[in-house]
């Protein structure tokens, strides 16, 4: 399996930026679903557990249209594998992360490493570093919305509420708070999937009355896909969309139902490995190819859902 995909030019293909769960473990607990002593006692199984399902979700992801590109794992950073967390990328242009917690602090420089590279690859155009005071966990937290051409950003255990004004200034777009209330949904990428066809699957119970306020008013009710706890707490939210096909760890009946209504294929590669870090398949990958104009992103998808094969 060539999973060192090189891409030089522009593709319509979506491309993402995965990490091999070589070195991936519970070791530190930073998040509520995180238990060393659980892992401890049955690490290995649960490393080649990890390993199956990685490989799984790469491959369905493949099958699905996408181009995978590969940060190198690196021994004593077990959560490199959540690759959503290195940055913050649109328009060809990355903004890099800092790490609220210092267990993840070391995975900076890799990822700093990573974007210097697919920059001088021609994959990305501009790196930017956060200002020193900002803590920002990259797209785990600001999510693109296509639709609606903006970025949801989550904060309250996290990122920093006050990244808003930097990140309007380096996108040019317009950036929402979205302060989350649960501390089992830490990152707004376990709460909430902006999918390209305008639906938004969220999990109100996730979010403060406010966030709930803001999404209510910027999402019509159509477009509103509201989680029950069933689908939030099986990562249900967080979602890989690849053309028309929708991959996730799992989800319930009636979700199920309601994402084929709209067209979409849904794709289901359980992640219980990743779950008892805390997270599942959209953390596991971050978008590099991400446009503003939303106009061509949304058109394409459209008309992948109809089902016509475009050139790669
Ligand atoms: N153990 C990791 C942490 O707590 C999980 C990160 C999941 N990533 C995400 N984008 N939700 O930071």
């Amino acid at each position: 399996m060539n999973i060192h995909a090189t891409l030089a030019e522009p593709s319509a293909r979506p491309h993402l930026l995965m990490c091999p769960p070589r070195h991936f473990a519970v070791t530190y607990s930073i998040n509520p679903w995180m238990d060393p002593q659980a892992w401890a006692d049955r690490g290995g199984n649960l490393h080649a557990e990890a390993q199956r399902q990685w490989a799984h979700l790469h491959q369905a992801l493949v099958s699905a249209g996408a181009v995978v590109d590969i940060v190198e794992p690196a021994a004593g950073l077990p959560d490199l594998v959540f690759t959503a967390n290195a940055a913050v990328v649109l328009d060809r242009k990355v903004v890099l992360s800092r790490f609220r917690y210092p267990q993840r602090r070391d995975e900076e420089p890799v990822f700093a490493a990573a974007f210097a590279a697919l920059a001088a690859r021609g994959v990305v155009d501009d790196v930017f570093q956060l200002p020193e005071e900002l803590i920002l966990e990259g797209a785990g937290d600001c999510i693109w919305d296509a639709k609606r051409r903006l970025f949801w950003l989550g904060c309250g255990f996290r990122s920093d509420a006050a990244a808003t004004p930097f990140l309007e200034r380096q996108f040019g777009r317009p950036t929402l708070a979205l302060p989350l209330a649960e501390a089992c949904f830490y990152h707004l990428d376990t709460a909430l999937c902006a999918l390209p066809c305008g639906s938004v699957m969220y999990y109100p119970g996730a979010f403060t009355a406010a966030a709930n306020a803001t999404i209510e008013a910027q999402v019509a009710g159509e477009d509103r896909i509201a989680l029950d706890l069933a689908d939030a707490e099986r990562f249900a939210a967080n979602a890989v969309c690849v053309h028309n096909t929708i991959v996730l760890s799992s989800c319930g009946d009636r979700l199920r139902s309601m994402l084929q209504e709209r067209g979409y294929a849904v794709v289901e590669t359980p992640l219980a490995a990743f779950m008892r870090s805390g997270r599942s398949a959209c953390c596991l990958t971050l978008r590099l190819d991400r446009r503003s104009d939303a106009a061509a992103d949304v058109a394409r998808e459209q008309t992948d859902r109809a089902g016509v094969v475009r050139a790669p």
